[in-house]
């Protein structure tokens, strides 16, 4: 571990929150104090919760930290995104030097957390938002800086690929399996979160600000999430020699902007996320130069998570911060995406929202009178896929990438009010 400051007075840091990622970072820091950090003030905000240490390390005014001088670093590690925006945003003010693990909260925010660095010299890091212990952001932003990247993708969601793996595995109920990533902490309070993939989604919009140059709006991008998966998506992909997985793909376009979405996918076996099972991540990097890395880690849990606040930690006592390198100091936002054909599994769509769709070059189709399982394989825009997706939620319909996309060529696409009009 890295040696504290020259006057060998540990490095005094402000815990804001002391739930799975405050404990884990505490406990690290208690196991390794050569590494030179003390945990000098810890504010929660529930009083009566019993907690693992004495009533006398809490207090219950987190802005008494923000008002610290003798806090060298705050780590913000508490639930509520619009809360932890409002402490964050006022410790960047103030011109501090910030860790944060809140995905929802940076990527919700991050370009008024990047104007406040600017204006006010303060520092925000945040790897362990996304991936927990993989060090997919300081990678990206670093050593990637000015190399082009082809593609990012990965899973980027330890719950809902823990569910996947335990109803392949051991054919478990989905509920049964939700249940079981919940009581080992990985899931989000509300796990709608996780299976409706709107965490990896946050995920994704933060690392695009990294690898593409690009600050999204999380609404602008599609996620479609694993709640209505059912045994029958399952066996489908096995039959093929495949698994499902949730996977976010990041495409940098020529001409700057990106594609970004995140759906499940049908994985080959040649592809190196169909190794990464139950809770792990793994993120798939493509550089014009360096060609492809792989890296696989836990992306969930207090140790985990808390080693990638311990690493932020470190990194702000070398004086680090983000180059966002990509991302030009003055400039609009890049033009928007053009729309792309996506090749999905699409089960359990009602005739009239696949005809809103616009499923076309159906290559698979089955259904049958009585048979409650029917399916077809075939193109849709990535654009109707976002315009239908609550359709699809409530719907109960399953949709998963095949991997294979194409320019649109197709006419046109239906309004949903037409092809209800034309059923
Ligand atoms: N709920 C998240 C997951 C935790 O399951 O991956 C880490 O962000």
């Amino acid at each position: 571990m890295s040696k504290p400051s020259p006057t060998n007075a540990p490095t005094r840091v402000g815990l804001i929150g002391f739930g799975c990622v405050g404990q884990g970072l505490y406990d690290i820091l208690q196991r390794h104090p050569e590494a030179g950090f003390t945990v000098a003030r810890i504010a929660v905000k529930n009083p009566t919760k019993l907690r693992p240490l004495p009533a006398e390390r809490f207090e219950f005014h987190a802005d008494d930290l923000l008002n610290d001088p003798t806090l060298d670093l705050l780590v913000e590690v508490i639930d509520d995104a619009d809360e932890a925006f409002r402490l964050v945003s006022q410790a960047l003010r103030q011109g501090r030097r910030v860790v944060t693990a809140n995905k929802a909260m940076v990527a919700r925010h991050l370009p008024e957390l990047i104007a406040l660095q600017r204006a006010f010299g303060g520092v925000l890091l945040y790897e362990a938002a996304v991936c927990g212990s993989i060090p997919v952001i300081r990678t990206i932003d670093s050593y990637f800086a000015q190399e082009p990247l082809v593609q990012v993708s990965g899973i980027f969601n330890g719950s809902s690929n823990y569910v996947l793996t335990r109803m392949r595995e051991d054919h478990s109920d989905y509920a049964e399996a939700l249940a079981e990533a919940q009581a080992q902490g990985f899931a989000e309070t509300d796990p709608t979160l996780d299976m409706a993939a709107f965490d990896p989604r946050s995920k994704a919009v933060i690392l695009a600000a990294h690898a593409c140059g690009l600050l999204l709006d999380p609404d602008d991008v599609l996620n479609l999430g694993i709640e209505n998966v059912s045994a029958a998506d399952i066996r489908y992909a096995a039959e093929r020699g495949q698994k499902l997985k949730v996977v976010a793909s990041l495409q940098p376009l020529p001409g700057g902007g990106a594609t970004v979405y995140v759906t499940p996918q049908l994985v080959d076996a040649d592809s190196p996320l169909y190794a990464v099972e139950r809770e792990f991540n793994g993120v798939v990097v493509e550089a014009e130069f360096a060609g492809q890395h792989f890296w696989r880690g836990r992306g969930a849990g207090g140790h985990p998570t808390g080693s990638a606040v311990l690493a932020d930690l470190v990194a702000l006592r070398h004086g680090f911060r983000y180059a966002y390198a990509k991302l030009p100091l003055e400039a609009p936002q890049a033009a928007e995406a053009p729309d792309l054909e996506l090749e999905v599994y699409l089960r359990s769509a009602p005739a009239e929202l696949r005809r809103a769709l616009g499923l076309t070059d159906v290559s698979e189709q089955l259904s049958a009178p009585g048979f409650t399982y029917d399916y077809a394989v075939g193109y849709v825009r990535l654009g109707q896929l976002h315009r239908y997706r609550d359709a699809l939620r409530a719907g109960g319909t399953f949709v998963a990438r095949t991997g294979r996309v194409r320019p649109v060529v197709a006419q046109p696409a239906p309004q949903l009010e037409t092809a209800l009009a034309a059923s």
